[in-house]
This record gives structure tokens, sequence and C-alpha cells, in this order.
């Protein structure tokens, strides 16, 4: 008898089952249209500050690494390129960011990379999961202002974290599941999925095709003890790179470059200007050139009406994948740039490397950026103040901000926000790189965990002083 009324159930079961399964596919039949793409954008997480602090301090005697593009900025981490979806009428967001940061310390018996974040956000609260050497872990859950898009940026700022039984776990139980950690923010750009597969039409740059080049690129992050200063307590200030310049987190592009590049010998023009400021911190580095003959080079730039030669490098360009290129070449100041950095770092001191790439035709792809996506716009209804985002304190351009730098500096920093904002717009709707271009995505699995005695050429470390 038991076994008759066992079968019954199951039978019951699986019609139950299958009514389920139908039920299923209509609805996802009968689903409303796909939700919206997010194709750049970044997130911003310092862990917890006591962590840091613990990391680089007398105790654990260690390092923090980041890389993959991932960078420092006022203390959190910057990951980027997002990627995943975002649906309007449903109030939620799936996204995945890219970029590691590596905790080390006690001799390597603390060995902990966070890597690849995630966020599911539904209306005013969500999961980061964060792939834990490797292993995909819900790290913390979130509780934030409703998430919503303006202008094509989805952005939440400012997300309390509290970490989650799983996440305490990476932290070797010296945190509790319910402790606070440094809040979150993100930002995606979206679009709605295109009707038509037709991929519109992305105009060639400039295709003065003489026996010059054009189309190049330059990609140099200055220095990222300089970017951590200027981000950090002690400035408590920001960049911003317009003009043609972009802003990959811990490298910045500045684009457009012509010249001339032969038998090994290049002299390049690139466009664009990344302008650093904060307390006694006015510098912008503008439309800088690189030349190099018999593969000595100097990188010089516009600063404060002048042209300094900045860095010298030793770099031939070589041919692959259809590009003339120089790729993370070691570079270091020169004694001309002293007292661009306030007499701080001396001629010869390590800058951060550089990389030089020039298209030889249409089709050739240039290195992929990290695409930290737009800058989030101020949303009248919810200002959702972020003590994390370095980047937001100069479109906030409130008082306080600007109590630091004097007026004459204040008004160019007005005047240059309002260009951002307005070659931002233009930049929005030219976007030239696509997300395809960016890494292996998150989702994919975690990433190799890098090893201490191995440290990753593209990493940064960060050291207290
Ligand atoms: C040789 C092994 C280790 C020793 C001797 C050690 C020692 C300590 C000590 C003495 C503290 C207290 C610091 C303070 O109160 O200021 C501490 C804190 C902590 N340790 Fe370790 N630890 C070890 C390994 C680890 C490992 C493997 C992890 C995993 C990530 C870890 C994570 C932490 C965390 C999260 C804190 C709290 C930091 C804070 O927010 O103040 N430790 N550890």
């Amino acid at each position: 008898m038991p076994h008759a009324t066992g079968r019954g159930r199951s039978a019951l079961a699986a019609l139950g089952a299958s009514a389920l399964a139908l039920a299923a596919s209509v609805l996802t039949w009968a689903s409303p249209a796909a939700a919206d793409e997010a194709a750049g954008g970044r997130l911003d997480w310092g862990v917890k500050e006591s962590f840091r602090s613990y990391i680089t301090g007398p105790i654990a005697e260690g390092e923090v690494n980041t890389g993959d593009g991932a960078s420092t900025v006022g203390g959190a981490y910057r990951f980027h390129s997002a990627t995943g979806e975002y649906d309007p009428d449903a109030g939620t967001a799936s996204l995945s960011y890219t970029g590691w940061v590596h905790f080390w310390g006690h001799d390597g018996e603390l060995d902990v990379t966070f890597a690849n974040p995630s966020i599911e956000y539904s209306g005013s609260s969500g999961t980061l999961y964060v792939y834990v050497n490797g292993t995909r872990t819900d790290m913390a859950a979130l509780s934030g202002p409703d998430i919503g898009a303006l202008s094509g940026t989805v952005s939440v700022q400012g997300a309390s974290a509290t970490l989650t039984a799983g996440g305490a776990q990476a932290f070797a139980g010296y945190y509790e599941e319910g402790q606070a950690l440094d809040p979150v923010g993100f930002t995606a750009d979206v679009t709605a999925p295109e009707p038509s597969s037709e991929a519109a039409e992305t105009p060639t740059e400039d295709p003065t095709e003489d026996a010059g080049v054009s189309g190049a690129i330059l990609d140099w992050g200055v220095r990222a003890s300089w970017r951590e200063y200027v981000s950090g307590d002690i400035a408590a200030g920001n960049w911003e790179a317009t003009g043609g310049a972009r802003d990959g987190g811990a490298v910045f592009r500045f684009t457009e470059g012509s010249g001339e590049a032969a038998g090994g010998d290049y002299s390049l023009a690139f466009t664009g200007t990344v302008a650093f400021t904060g307390t006694d911190v006015d510098l912008a580095i503008a439309d800088p050139t690189v030349t190099a003959e018999g593969g000595r080079g100097v990188l010089s730039a516009e600063v404060g009406g002048e042209r300094v030669d900045l860095v010298e490098f030793e770099a031939e360009l070589g041919e692959r994948d259809g590009l003339l290129i120089a790729e993370a070449v070691p570079t270091v100041l020169t004694e001309a740039a002293v007292e661009v950095f306030g007499g701080y770092y001396q001629a010869g001191d390590e800058m951060d490397p550089l990389t030089v790439a020039v298209p030889l035709g249409p089709d050739a792809e240039l290195p992929a950026l990290p695409d930290l996506g737009d800058e989030p716009e101020p949303s009248p209804e919810s200002p959702s103040p972020s003590a994390i985002d370095a980047d937001e304190a100069s479109t906030e351009s409130g008082p306080g901000a600007l109590a630091w730098i004097a007026p004459a500096a204040a008004l160019a920093l007005l005047a240059a926000t309002a260009t951002v904002i307005a070659i931002r717009r233009r930049g929005k709707a030219a976007r030239s790189e696509p997300a395809e271009s960016r890494d292996e995505p998150a989702t994919a699995g975690g990433p190799e965990p890098n090893t201490p005695e191995e440290p990753s050429t593209e990493g940064e470390t960060t050291k207290e002083q």
C-alpha cells in the first residue's frame, strides 16, 4: 500500500512539475521586453577600512595589490567594465565588474584575493558577490537608495554593506556575520536592447592616410602613488579626464594620436587633458606627445602653459595584430618634471609604465581600456552622497568641495566641470570602446589568484609609508 500511495504521489508530482514547467515556459515566452544591457561602469568598495590598515600595519606587515585594471581611488578599490542587465520596470540589476585586489600578510599566512565583484540589486537592497580566492562568495548584504537610471547611467552610491555568513569565512572568523563593511557604490551605463540586430555604423576616426599615422592611443597612469595621494585623505581631491582623454581607473588614455612612425622612430601627438585637483594640488597634464629615436623616448605634455618633458623610456614600436605597439614600457621621471610633482619625486624615479598603440588599418583593434562608464549624474530627488567615490566631489561642486581651493582655481574647476559634462554627453553617444573588448567576463569563473611571490606586473601595490 505505501508503495501504491508513493507511486500515486510521484505521478501527481510529475504532473505538477510539468504543469509548472509549462507555466514557466509560458511566462518566459510572455515576458516583457528584455532588460537594458549594461556596458561600462564602475564599482567602488574599500572592503573595510580597519582591515586595510591592519594589512599594511605592524600586525600583519603585509601589502595590498590591485590588478586586472582595478585601481585604488580615495582608499577604496575601483573595479571596472560593468556588464549585465538593468530592468527599469522591475527596478532590478544584475551587474558584474572586473579587477582584483589581493591582501597578503603575516608572511603569507594571510593570502586573500577578492576579484570580479558582482551585484544583484532589487529596489533598495541587494547582495554583493565576490570571488574569494577563486570561489564565488556572497559577501555582503546591501541596503541603499533606490536603484534608478539617469541619462543612461544606473547609479547606487553609499549603499551600506553588512557581512554575510559566507563572507565571514573570507576573514578567518575575525569578523562575524552582520559586521558593517565599507559602503558600496556602483554605476553602469545601460541601453535598451536594439530591436534590430543591425549594428550602428561607428564612424572611423580621421582617415587621413598620408605618410603619417593617426588614431593612435597613449595609455599612462602617471603614477599609482600619485593618484592615491591626490584621492586620499591628505589632498582629498580627484581628477578629470577631458577632451579626448579617458579615465580607465589605473590608467589614463590619450587619444587621436597622429604623427609619424617609421623604422622604429616615432613622433606622435595625442589629445586630452587629465587634471588633478585637491588640497595644494592643481596639476593638468594636457596633449602629451611621445617622441623616440633609436629606441630612446620621451613623453612630454603641456603643463601650466608650457611643454615639459615628463618621463623617459626605452621602447621601439613592434608590429602586432595590425598595430604598431610598445606595451607596458617602464618610465622614469625627468629632471624637468621634478617640480611638476612638487619635488616629491626625484629624477630617475619610476613612474607608471606607458603603452603606445598605432592602428595600421581601420580594422585594427586597439588594446581594451577598462571601462568605468559615465559619471553618474547627480539626481535632484536623491542626492545619494558618497563617502567613497572621490570622483563625485567634482560634480557636487558645493561650497565644501570648493572651499579647499583658491577662487581662481575654483572658477577654472567650474569651467572644467561644465566642459566635462558637455564632453561626456557627446562621448556617451559616440562611445567607441564596445564591451566585447573587455577582459573575460566575471561570470565565467574566478580569476587565477595571484601569488605574493609572483606579483602580477600589471598590479599595483599599496604599502603604508
Ligand atoms: C599568522 C596568522 C595571524 C595572526 C597572528 C593574526 C593576528 C591578528 C591580530 C593580533 C589581530 C588584532 C588586530 C587589532 O585588534 O588591531 C588580527 C585582526 C584581524 N585579522 Fe588576523 N591574524 C592572522 C591571520 C589572519 C588571517 C588568515 C585572516 C584572514 C583574512 C585575518 C584577518 C583578520 C581580520 C579581518 C582582523 C580584524 C582587522 C580589523 O578590522 O581591525 N587574520 N589578526
